[in-house]
Parts: C-alpha cells; structure tokens; sequence
C-alpha cells in the first residue's frame, strides 16, 4: 500500500468519527460537468469551514431542495487558488432532508499554514459560491498566529457591522498578519424571537424587529416566541445565514464555534428549560437543539453514530431529581440529552497556542433558587453571602453555616445542603484539568462562553442619605460572578503547578472586559493566575443601551448608572461604578470631570479590572507570539442598521492589551494602549 492509500484510510476514520465525508486527493469524486454555473440562491446559506489543524479543515454548505427532490449530489472542490486551475481534493456526497440539506467534509491531506478555496458543485453543474479558508501552522512553527473572538449575534434586531469591519480590516492586511480563524463563543443564534407585527411600530426597546426567523410551530411566552422542535431550530439558523455579512465572515475564515445559553434556551440549565419562573423538563428540546447546531456548525464535535445525519437519542421528558456532587442530573434522559452532542474540545494551532473550548451550559447546575434572603435594596449580593450560597455544601471544606450573618443581617443558609454552583460537572472539570495540564505551548487560551472575571462595586462607600441601600457592615456589592468552587479548583491548580500564560477569552456579557482572573479579591488575596478579555457583543443589546431607554430621570442614583450631560447626551457610568466605586461616579456627576471622579475612586475595589465598557459592541482579536500576546477590543457604535459603507461603518475606538509571558510564581501584567477614538468611562 502507498503513502496516498494509508492517509486516505487514516483521514477517512478520522472523518467517519467527525460525521463527515472525505474529500481528499483529486480522483474520487463523481465527474464534473462541463459548464458551472454559480447559484447562490440554490446554497442560499453560503457556505462554511470549521475547526482547522495542520492538515484538514471541515467544510460546510446547504443546498436547499428543488421542489419534491429526496437528494441532491453534491461535489466539493478544494484547490490551491482562487481560480481552480490547482484542485487538491476533491469529494462527494449525497444530501437529504435528514440533515436539513446540509453537509459537512473534512478536507484532508492539506499543507500547514496555507490558504485554500473551495466550492460545491450538485449534479446538474450548479455552483455554490466560492470560499476560502485557511490550514493551522504546524505545532513547531512558532510564527505569530491572529484569531478573532466574537459572540451575542443577533441578527432580528441589529446588523452585523461588526463582521464587515473585521472583513475590510482583513483585507487590508498583509498575508502574515491575517486572522487565522474566528473563535465564536455562542449566542450564535438568539432562540427568542419577536414577531414584528405584533410589537408597537415593530420596534422592541429601541430596536427594530427584523422579519427573519418564523417558527413553523414555536411558542408564545409572553410578548416573544421560542422554539419548540427540531425544525423550529433550524429555521433559526437557516434564517440567520441570510445575513450578508455573516454569511461573507463564514465564507472568508475558518469559525471555531462554541455555544452559550441561546442555542438551546435563555433560562435553562442541562436539559430543562425555565419558563415563567417553572422548570419544565425539556430534554427531546435539548437533544433538537444540539441537532441543529451540529447541521449549521462545521466543528469537531463528537456525536453518537458515525454516518453524517444526527441520530438523535430517544429521550422523554423528565424532571430531574438526583444530583451528583456539582449538581448534574443523574436522570437517564437528561444524561442521555446532554451527551447528545459533545462540543467541548482541545487544539494546537501553531506553536503558540493551545486552545481548550469548554461546554458551560449543558453540564451547569440548577442555580441560584435562593430561598428566604433579606430584601436589599441595591442590586447587588454581599459577596460574603454569595461566597456561601454559592458553594452550598461544600463551604469551608464541607462545613456551611447553618445561619448567615452579614453586617446586620441574619437569615438561615437555605443551599446548606445543595451541591455547589458548577458549570464543567465532574467529567468535565478532569478533562479540562488533564488538557491545561498537557497544553505545552505558551499561550494556553481558554474558551469560555461567558467568563470568570467577577463584577463587583462598593455601596458600603455610598453617602449616608442612601444608608437604607445597603446593610451595614455588608462590603462589597457582586453583580457578576459565582462558580467560586470551579475556579478556586482551576486557580489553584494553575498557581500550585506553576501553570503559565492562562488565556481565559469569552463573550456572553455583551460588554468588553479586561482582567484578571482570581480566587479572590481584597480585602482577601488578590492572586491574579492570568489574563482574560470578553468581547462586547456583535449586535445583541448592551446593559448600556438598555439602561439608557429605560432608566427613569429621577431614579435615585442614577448616577451610578447613566451619566447624564450638559447637552443631554448620555454615557454608561456603571463602568466606572465597577472599575473605581461609587464615589467615582456620584463625583463625575457633581463635577462632570472624568479625572476628579477618577481621583476618588477606591483602589480596593477592582485590581482585577483594567478595563470595562458595558456599552461597547464589536470583536476582539488576540496574536500570539512567543513571548507576548495581545489583544485588540475594536468597538463599533450601537449596529441599529447595516452600514452603508464597505467598512462596515466608524469605529468608537481601539484599544489593545498587550501581556508579555511570565515565569511561575509571577504575576502577568497587562499594558494598556488606546490606539484610535476614545473608550470613554471604560478605563
Ligand atoms: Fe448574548
């Protein structure tokens, strides 16, 4: 047997257990017709790559039926050029409404760090576009590698301007500084839907309701709708591909998607949904969620079965009663449910980075149900209280109180004997230990749909007139941060064993963060283990925006929120009320100067913050090279319509986070440089 023959045996298991069907070498394909002709209405998804390596990358496309067809045959061409004059793979496959007319191959037998174009044909010469994708560097090629990270898309009430800028950017630069990749950390999709017509002037909070996504059997929660079946799914996604800009982003770059909690349900942990405030079993709703996204996602992903089509496991709708140690349903059909589609997975790409993408939302425990806490007025926990409530049983050691106290207050613990918060469970926490452990390159970056990094203020420095807000004796107020056990287990493991360049990348807040991680903040040990940066969102409404249209003038402290000037307009001072304190932002009211408000910030507050804008959109890209690594927020201003320009429109600002490495033992350092326009409160 030659070279050629044991390669095609090796890539053709390795695509049998991705699902996909191989497309390597020239020969094997049907014949190609003579005359092609490009028909994007026929593929009117576009088409995709996924998930690249050295030597492979997934493809991905829809070809929409014709009329009462039961299949189309579709070819896949990888060539060398734009022009197809050097095919180097080549594969067929039929496709069926089984897969709702979608297709995944895994591209094989390919050259490191290269471009390649790719099209499919059908059997009657029609063409999809045209789309190019990009090989991983080699693990000892230690050439700096640039991805982009990117989330919250949704593209009922907003424009994907976001993705035009990344393009045109792109454009612009020479071939060694292009992205490598798009790294897309869920809200990929927003499962809730408002049907235009059915909201005042098709407007919902200030945004207007674009007529995308139909759900041919759905449900109606109060003013919205979700969906209800497998097919419900995948109108969303075949919705969502229309849009131009993603559609062109997904054509351009290979994606490394993950999910958040959209592609399946809003409220919802493991297998059951939360709907009105009631738990509702939803497990065959989690597997028809799972199905979808692995349709529309090309991903390494492991499934059960080995043919392309999803076979889902037959599962019944049950409620969950028995819980492991973090708090995972043992109940056969959610265990059954949330193993349907496994998406969390470990890469080397190039010799920088190791990227390890976890599942934080099929595995995540039931959450916060705290019962009988004492009213507070601020929005905020104690972080006493939430430190306790948080970890349940496993407390101190397995020691909770049976009453907590918190300055004044007393109320009995209620998670006493409740498993601890956890997202990773169990199976997952060991795999994520034993990948950190193993990832050799310098830069081990952490793919986390909604991060670690804890948002906090201080209303104990609140003036007298607002005693009544906050308990005495209380401390510092959380807003933002729970999974203290998981990540105490994850810091300490990073700091005992001397485990450097943690890399945590997120979205999910629809805010762009800065930071570092840590077990705690002062007045105990602030101990950062790393660095870690989430993007703002690509569309999807900010707490900025929101609190903007619906903050009412007179709210007492509005301050701490919105800073209202002179001339009427406003900016989101609640970055500055989590970065430096309340007295920052009560300051920046009574002067208007951003530097005596800053002046009287509380330096106790946030070390772990260094940079926070809760009303910024865009993307975020990371480059990696040896010895440093950097990250730029590129922020756009609210994408209510799609840019006129191919530039996808102004920017707001530029900033970039440069880390150089550290040594064990050390703490990182970020170094802060605005490049273009101005951040505003978010420094
Ligand atoms: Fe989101």
């Amino acid at each position: 047997m030659d070279r050629s023959t044991l390669s095609r045996r090796a890539f053709a298991a390795q695509a049998a257990a991705l699902g996909a069907a191989l497309a390597f070498g020239r020969a094997s394909a049907h014949p190609a017709p003579a005359v092609l002709t490009e028909r994007r209405d026929l593929f009117p998804q576009g088409v995709a790559s996924g998930d690249p390596a050295p030597d492979s990358v997934i493809l991905w496309t829809r070809r929409a039926p014709d009329g009462a067809a039961s299949t189309h045959r579709l070819r896949v061409d990888v060539a060398a050029d734009p022009g197809f004059s050097d095919i180097v793979a080549r594969g067929d496959v039929a496709v069926t409404a089984a897969t709702d007319w979608t297709c995944r191959f895994l591209a094989a037998g390919l050259s490191p760090a290269r471009e390649y174009w790719y099209r499919f044909i059908d059997e009657a010469g029609n063409a999809s576009r045209i789309g190019r994708t990009l090989t991983a560097p080699a693990e000892d090629d230690d050439r700096t590698v640039t991805f982009a990270f990117v989330s919250c898309q949704d593209v009922t009430q907003g424009a994907m301007n976001a993705y035009r800028r990344m393009l045109h950017e792109d454009a612009h630069r020479p071939r060694a500084e292009q992205l490598g990749f798009v790294l897309h950390l869920g809200d990929f999709i927003y499962e809730l839907v408002w049907y235009p017509e059915e909201r005042p002037n098709g407007m919902e909070r200030g945004r207007r309701l674009r007529d995308i996504v139909r759900y041919p059997t759905g449900e109606k929660v109060t003013t919205f709708h979700i969906p209800a079946n497998l097919e419900d799914y995948r109108t969303a996604y075949r919705g969502y591909l229309l849009d131009p800009d993603l559609q062109d982003a997904r054509a351009q770059w290979p994606f490394v998607p993950v999910w958040d909690n959209h592609e399946f349900n809003w409220r919802s942990y493991q297998s059951q949904q939360i709907i009105d405030g009631a738990i509702r079993p939803a497990q065959a709703l989690k597997v028809a969620a799972s199905q979808a996204w692995y349709e529309f996602q090309p991903a390494r992903v492991r499934k059960g079965g080995t043919g392309d089509v999803f076979e889902a496991p037959a599962v019944e709708n049950r409620p969950l009663t028995d819980f492991d140690a973090r708090g995972v349903g043992q109940e056969p059909n959610n265990l059954a449910a949330i193993k349907a589609l496994q998406i969390q997975r470990a890469f080397r790409y190039g010799g920088n980075i190791d990227m390890i993408l976890t599942d934080n939302r099929s595995f995540i425990s039931p959450g916060g149900g705290y019962e009988g806490l004492p009213p507070i007025k601020f929005g905020a926990m104690p972080e006493e209280m939430l430190d306790i409530l948080d970890q349940g049983r496993a407390y101190a050691d397995g020691h909770p109180p049976a009453t907590i106290r918190i300055g004044d207050l007393e109320f009995a613990n209620s998670n006493a004997d409740a498993p601890p918060e956890a997202y990773l469970g169990l199976e997952q926490m060991a795999w994520f230990k034993d990948r950190l452990r193993a990832a050799r390159a310098p830069w081990k970056i952490w793919g986390h749909s909604f991060g670690t990094l804890t948002g906090r203020t201080d209303p104990q420095n609140l003036p007298e007139a607002f005693s009544d807000q906050w308990p005495a004796g209380a401390g510092y107020g959380v807003t933002t941060g729970a999974y203290r056990l998981e990540h105490a287990e994850i810091f300490d493991m990073v700091r005992e064993e001397g485990i450097t360049g943690l890399t945590i990348v997120a979205g999910d807040r629809h805010a762009f963060w800065a930071g570092y991680p840590s077990k705690a903040l002062p007045p105990r040990d602030f101990d950062p283990v790393g660095v870690e940066f989430v993007t703002g969102s690509l569309s999807a409404q900010t707490l900025g925006e929101v609190q903007r249209l619906t903050l009412p003038k007179d709210r007492p402290l509005r301050a701490l929120n919105i800073h209202d000037r002179p001339d009427g307009s406003m900016e989101c001072s609640w970055n500055m009320t989590l970065m430096h304190g309340v007295r920052s932002s009560l300051t920046l009211k009574e002067t208007g100067d951003p530097v005596q408000a800053r002046a009287a910030r509380n330096p106790e507050l946030a070390p772990h913050l260094k940079f926070l804008d809760y009303a910024g959109h865009g993307y975020a890209t990371v480059r990696a090279s040896p010895d440093q690594l950097e990250t730029e927020f590129v922020c756009i201003p609210v994408p209510l319509e799609r840019a006129e320009t191919g530039d996808g429109g102004p920017l707001v600002y530029r900033v970039v986070h440069r880390v150089s490495s550290w040594r064990p033992g050390e703490h990182p350092e970020l170094r802060q440089e605005i490049l273009e326009g101005d951040p505003g409160l978010a420094v």
